[in-house]
Formats: structure tokens, C-alpha cells, sequence
């Protein structure tokens, strides 16, 4: 009896401590943050540039406020594969090579990321990966790779499931720690399978630099915009938590949006528990996008270990309150005016109970008072004891860090 006792806690005490290993060996416990070089250059990119981007990087704080990951999107590819069918980097746009470029990034203290699609063709029409999965992998692995998103262009008769799957068999093989995003725009709802092989995962199609209404690009295609993209995170929150990330697409912050849009852009994607992946010109950035980017209390609250992103709680007239459940107790709540006029905002805390069936929080402000802390202002903004009042510009946010 005694021994199947002990056999019983030895057996429960291995369990834990595999579950909290696996928690630590997660390779995205929080959601990955980097930039990105699509969004402001598509597949204009080379050497000297890309180098510029990475010592930026470092020199406006970027690295020093958590960003990570320096990734090459669609465009760093030689037009067709080697005579021996290996990918090559182009050699006008990087005529040192890929591992002498992943080497810098390195020596920055950065981790280097690359682009490819489970299509024939990425999107910009250069060689896919379809067919070539594992001598792929082994050459990212070689050169360094720390991340790969992987795209959907040229994709027509291939199964999603299977291609995502193959690929991150391919990238497991080679023994590197390699985060995997997946790129497949939403369209076979990866939400419902893809925690088992990546640590990413599209939500929708491409985003744009518009908050409201997207404009039609030089194509004649319309991209999304950031409350686009917002509508369609609400009922898929669930699915997303440490290690597995649902993604709302790259920021767009520095792009040509008006302050406040990025601003507020920012604040949402944090609220999601979004990746963030900076999409502008690091070297070219204003001391606002700079100062939007690296502020401490938003990336506190994107990177919050508790991993549950925030729900739409209320919605009236135009002005909606998301709200986030956060590991210590805390709450951050954000007050989002997509009108397009300024409103003022008034919210008793004690009149309403807030619920959340994915984090089981239950909230009710007459038993628990909170400061609040306003996290762009940086003003302290009293307690959830009194009426909360405040002017809200159109196309803005107010957040708040409720702290227990
Ligand atoms: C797709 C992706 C974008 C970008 C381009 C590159 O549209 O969704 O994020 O990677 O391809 O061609």
C-alpha cells in the first residue's frame, strides 16, 4: 500500500515538473516581438539597408524595450533555386550571403528570421518551399534562422494542414529552435490546429496603414485596416495562450497613420496579446512612433504571462471597453472611440460586474478596489470608487492599468 503511494507522488511529482518544463521550454511564452521589413519595403530590400534597420534597431531602444526577432520578409531570394536545388539569397541584394547577414543580426544581439511560402511560388513570385521542406529547414538551420513565417501564395490542390505540418516536421528535424508563423491569412482557421506546429498563426488577410476604412492599393487591392482586423479577434480569443499566438497581422505604427490611430493601433494589438512586429522605418522614425513603440507599460501588457487576450465587454454609439485579465491580479481595460467624433466617457465601476469564462475571471468593483493608471498619459487617475469621466477624441483610446 505504502509503496503504491509513493509510486502515486513520484509519478504526480514527475508530472508537474514536466508540465512546468514544457512551459519554459516554450519557444513564444509570450507573443514574439521583432520587426518585420514588408510592411515598409516590400520586396525592396538588400544589404546595406536591411544593416541600417539592425543598428536602429539598437540605437532607438527598440532591442533594450523587448523586441527580438529582425525578420526578412518576401524578396531575399535569388529568382530560381541553385543547380543543386538549394535556395539562394539574391546575390545583387546580399552579395555577402545569408549567414554573414544572420551573423550580424547575431552579433547585435538579435535572433534572425526568414520568409518562405507552402506554395510553388511565394507571393512575389519567388521559389516556394513545396517539395523542398526539409532541405530548406537544414539550410535556414545552417545559416542561423531563428524564426520563419510561412506563406500561402500558390497553394492551389495542397492541404493547409499537411503543408504547415510538414514544415514544422522539417524545421523540429534539424534540432534548432526554430518559431514557426504561420502564414495562411485565417482562411483554413488555423486557430483549431496549428498550436501543435507553430507558435503563430494569421488570423486574416493583409493589413494596411488605415485605422477605418482601408483604401484600395496601386493594384486595385484592397487591404484591411486595423479595426478591419480588430472585428474578427473577439471570438477566436480562446484559442490562443502561452507558446500559441493568434496573429492580427504586422503593425502598421510609423506608416502613415495619424498619432492618435497608431497609437490606439498599438494599444489593441497589446490588449490581443497580438505578436508585435514593427513594420516601419527604424531609422526614419519620429520621436512619437518611437515613443509608441517602446512604451514600457503597453509591452508589459502584450507580454503579460497570463497569455489571455482581452474581450470586447461593451459596445455602444461607437465607443467600445476591451478588457484583459492579467497574471498578477491586475486588469487592464481599454476604452476604444471608433466614431468619428470626440466623446465623453462615463463609467461607474460599481454598477457593472465584468465576467470572463477563458481566464474564469469574475469582477465585481464593490468588493475590490483598484487604481487606476493611465497608461499613455502616465497619470494616476484615481480609483474604481469614483465615476470615471473622460473626453476621448475620435479614432483614440484611453488605457488603463487597474492595479489591485
Ligand atoms: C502575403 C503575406 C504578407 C507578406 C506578403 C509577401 O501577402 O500575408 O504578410 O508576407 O505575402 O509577398
Amino acid at each position: 500500500m505504502r509503496r503504491i503511494f509513493l509510486f502515486a507522488c513520484l509519478a504526480a511529482c514527475c508530472a508537474l515538473q514536466s508540465f512546468a518544463q514544457q512551459k519554459e521550454n516554450l519557444l513564444a511564452p509570450t507573443p514574439p516581438m521583432g520587426w518585420n521589413s514588408w510592411n515598409i519595403f516590400q520586396t525592396n530590400i538588400n544589404e546595406p539597408l536591411l544593416k541600417e534597420m539592425v543598428d536602429a534597431y539598437v540605437s532607438s531602444g527598440m532591442r533594450d524595450a523587448g523586441y527580438t526577432y529582425f525578420v526578412l520578409d518576401d524578396g531575399w531570394m535569388g529568382m530560381e533555386r541553385d543547380q543543386n536545388g538549394q535556395l539562394i539569397a539574391d546575390p545583387k541584394k546580399f552579395p555577402n550571403g545569408m549567414k554573414e547577414f544572420a551573423d550580424y543580426v547575431h552579433s547585435k544581439g538579435m535572433k534572425f528570421g526568414i520568409y518562405n511560402c507552402a506554395g510553388t511560388k511565394t507571393c512575389a513570385g519567388y521559389p516556394g518551399t513545396h517539395g523542398h521542406e526539409y532541405e530548406d529547414a537544414r539550410l535556414y538551420a545552417s545559416w542561423g534562422v531563428d524564426y520563419l513565417k510561412f506563406d500561402w501564395c500558390n497553394a492551389e490542390g495542397i492541404e493547409a494542414k499537411e503543408a504547415y505540418k510538414t514544415m514544422s516536421l522539417a524545421l523540429k528535424a534539424t534540432g534548432r529552435p526554430i518559431v514557426f508563423s504561420l502564414c495562411e491569412w485565417g482562411s483554413n482557421r488555423p486557430w483549431y490546429w496549428a498550436a501543435q506546429d507553430g507558435q503563430l498563426w494569421r488570423t486574416t488577410g493583409d493589413i494596411g496603414p488605415y485605422f477605418n476604412k482601408a483604401e484600395k492599393n496601386k493594384d486595385g487591392w484592397r487591404p484591411l485596416s486595423v479595426l478591419d482586423i480588430l472585428d474578427r479577434q473577439d471570438s477566436i480569443r480562446q484559442y490562443a495562450g502561452p507558446g500559441h499566438w493568434n496573429d492580427p497581422d504586422m503593425l502598421e505604427v510609423g506608416n502613415g497613420m495619424k498619432f492618435n490611430e497608431d497609437k490606439a493601433h498599438f494599444s489593441l494589438w497589446c490588449m490581443l496579446a497580438a505578436p508585435l512586429m514593427a513594420g516601419n522605418n527604424l531609422e526614419k522614425m519620429s520621436p512619437e512612433t518611437t515613443g509608441i513603440l517602446t512604451n514600457k507599460d503597453a509591452i508589459a501588457i502584450d507580454q503579460d504571462p497570463l497569455g489571455v487576450g482581452a474581450f470586447r465587454y461593451y459596445q455602444f454609439d461607437g465607443i467600445e471597453i476591451w478588457v484583459r485579465p492579467l497574471a498578477n491580479g491586475d486588469i487592464a481595460v481599454c476604452f476604444l472611440n471608433r466614431s468619428d467624433r470626440t466623446q465623453t466617457v462615463t463609467y461607474d465601476w460599481a454598477a457593472h460586474l465584468i465576467n470572463d469564462k477563458v481566464s474564469k475571471m469574475d469582477i465585481d468593483f464593490n468588493q475590490t478596489t483598484y487604481k487606476l493608471k493611465d497608461i499613455w498619459s502616465k497619470q494616476d487617475l484615481g480609483t474604481t470608487k469614483k465615476l470615471f469621466k473622460q473626453v476621448i477624441p475620435s479614432n483614440d483610446v484611453i488605457v488603463l492599468r487597474l492595479i489591485k
